[in-house]
């Protein structure tokens, strides 16, 4: 069984999302023997964002020597996506939606033919449906539905989307929310997702 894993913040050791993130991949691979874990940092490591160049090579055109080893890095980014039974994303709340460089990640690997396709009625269909995915999500402030807050949550409700675009179902938020508030909410949040990870069930 593979697990991917995935981190998106810029705060590097201070990051919450991180944490959670490697609580929730401990977890699993303790749980789990012969589990491959392969880790990708798209804050350290981070794609190009996409260009007509990108689409164009898509296409078939010859891409400029230059493209080409940000082409190969989103095809790994893909095909390792594609092999995973399991992915773990570290996903802070930056602006109210998802850091720009897993925006660029996601942008690689929702592609037509991989991970979706429209059917002859012009629906589509997700072809990504037999992963677990799980997300560690860290917000500065409080989005519940009955908080003046709501209207500006674009992380979570992004990547519920997303993933269910591409047909996965079997999908997972641990949150540590109100991080910014202070430092006794963030000792709470964080020990409240950290539990969440322990308590997750098994792969
Ligand atoms: C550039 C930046 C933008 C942020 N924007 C928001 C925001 O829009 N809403 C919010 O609730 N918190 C925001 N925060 C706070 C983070 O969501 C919070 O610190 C969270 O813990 C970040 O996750 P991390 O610790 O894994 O990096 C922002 C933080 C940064 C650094």
């Amino acid at each position: 069984m593979k697990l991917l894993h995935i981190d998106s913040s810029v705060l590097g050791p201070h990051s919450v999302s991180r944490q959670v993130s490697a609580a929730i991949t401990d977890r699993l691979a303790k749980a789990t023997p012969g589990l491959a874990v392969t880790y990708r940092d798209v804050a350290t490591a981070p794609l190009g964002h996409l260009s007509g160049s990108h689409l164009a090579a898509a296409q078939g055109a010859a891409p400029d020597a230059a493209l080409q080893p940000d082409l190969a890095a989103g095809q790994a980014v893909l095909e390792e996506f594609l092999a995973a039974d399991i992915v773990v994303i570290g996903a802070p709340m930056y602006n109210f939606s998802i850091p720009s460089q897993l925006k660029a990640w996601i942008d690689r690997i929702l592609v037509a033919g991989k991970t979706f396709k429209y059917n002859d009625k012009g629906v589509v269909e997700g072809l990504a449906g037999n992963k677990r995915v799980i997300v560690a999500i860290s917000r500065g402030g409080f989005y519940g539905a009955d908080t003046p807050m709501a209207a500006g949550e674009h992380l979570e409700t992004y990547l519920r989307w997303v993933f269910g675009f591409i047909g996965v179902t079997n999908l997972e938020f641990i949150a540590a929310d109100g991080i910014m508030v202070g430092p006794e909410l963030r000792e709470k949040a964080v020990a409240g997702a950290l539990q969440a990870a322990t308590d997750l069930r098994a792969a």
